[in-house]
């Protein structure tokens, strides 16, 4: 296994950086966190580790990057929400390819070892192609989300070249758990928990047969950290292979809190795509990764932590 002492992670306040930041903590990873809470929660970093609130697209990025010099980047700083990206697409393409490149740029001149970068596995690809979809699959992101996404995984791969640093992109399908916000790239677990746990009534958008792919935030960060240990370069997708409709989750969540909620259903949202699922089964392979958290436990766990928060 690789001595990596030092980690930065980016975006390491929000949802999924705050829990990977977790975990490297625990594994004894002196750890950097830069984020500039425009999503994220000063509450949501371990206190363990050194908190820099600042963007990545800041001018001082790359003399700080250069004085903490990191074994290992994990990239998860991100204008994550899909909806801002239609309606700012060079906004998003600031902070999402630029910030993206930047970072990788400066990693490669300064003797990072491994960076690895959170893309998305749900707005890289359109209805055109029946999921589930494998790295093989040819990309054709229809949102400037996706579009951003994709770019930087090119970026990265060039840079990947360029000073032979190692390079992981793990494209994610919809990720829920504790800490997700209601806003961001696959809210619908959270929105959901959050009214439910008020008992204000939830919408599904449209007919509520939209499909995803939902994993297990402690999924995602075992597979992050097995794509720091492993000398592995190269794309992952990380999902259970699994579509889900939107009916589904709302009947399961309104189960678990005892059946109390009606059915609604509102205007159907313009632009998402209507099916969406990975197939992991090389992340299976040579990651030795596999989705642990049944939905229904994972369901149990997040309504819970939303209860909590009451
Ligand atoms: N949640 C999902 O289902 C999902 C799925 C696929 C990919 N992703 C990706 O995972 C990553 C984390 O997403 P998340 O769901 O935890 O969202 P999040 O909004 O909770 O996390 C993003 C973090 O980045 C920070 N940030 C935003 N712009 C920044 C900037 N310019 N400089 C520094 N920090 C900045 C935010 O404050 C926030 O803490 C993102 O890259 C996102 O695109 C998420």
């Amino acid at each position: 296994m690789p001595n990596y002492k030092t980690a930065l992670v980016t975006g390491g306040a929000g949802f999924i950086g705050s829990h990977i930041v977790d975990a490297l903590i625990k594994r004894r990873v002196k750890v950097y966190v830069i984020d500039n809470l425009a999503t994220g929660l000063k509450s949501n970093v371990n206190p363990n580790a050194r908190f820099i609130q600042m963007s990545i697209t800041s001018p001082q990025m790359p003399s700080v990057l250069r004085k903490i010099k990191p074994d290992v980047i994990f990239h998860l700083a991100a204008q994550a929400d899909l909806r801002c990206s239609v309606q700012d697409p060079p906004n998003d393409a600031k902070t999402n390819i630029l910030g993206t490149l930047t970072l990788a740029h400066i990693a490669g001149k300064i003797g990072v070892k491994k960076f690895i970068f959170t893309s998305t596995g749900g707005a890289l690809f359109s209805d055109e192609v029946r999921p589930p979809y494998s790295e093989a699959t040819p990309p054709c992101p229809i949102s400037p989300y996706g579009i951003a996404k994709r770019a930087a995984e090119t970026y990265l791969e060039y840079e990947h070249k360029l000073h032979g640093f190692k390079t992981v992109v793990l494209r994610l399908a919809n990720v829920y758990g504790p800490r997700q916000a209601l806003r961001g790239e696959a809210g619908v677990v959270s929105i959901f928990s959050r009214k439910m746990s008020r008992g204000e009534q939830v919408i599904i958008n449209g007919d509520g047969k939209n499909t995803r792919d939902y994993v297990h935030v402690s999924d995602v960060v075992s597979a992050q950290m097995l794509a720091m240990t492993k000398p592995v370069t190269g794309v992952y997708h990380i999902g259970t292979g699994r579509e889900v409709d939107v009916n589904t989750i709302f009947r399961r969540m309104n189960k678990i809190i005892g059946g109390k909620m009606k059915e609604v259903h509102g205007p159907a949202c313009q632009g998402e795509v209507r099916r969406s699922a990975l197939d992991s089964r090389r992340a299976r392979r040579e990651l030795g990764w596999e989705p642990k958290i049944k939905l229904e436990d994972g369901l149990v766990k997040t309504i819970a932590w939303f209860q909590k928060l009451k």
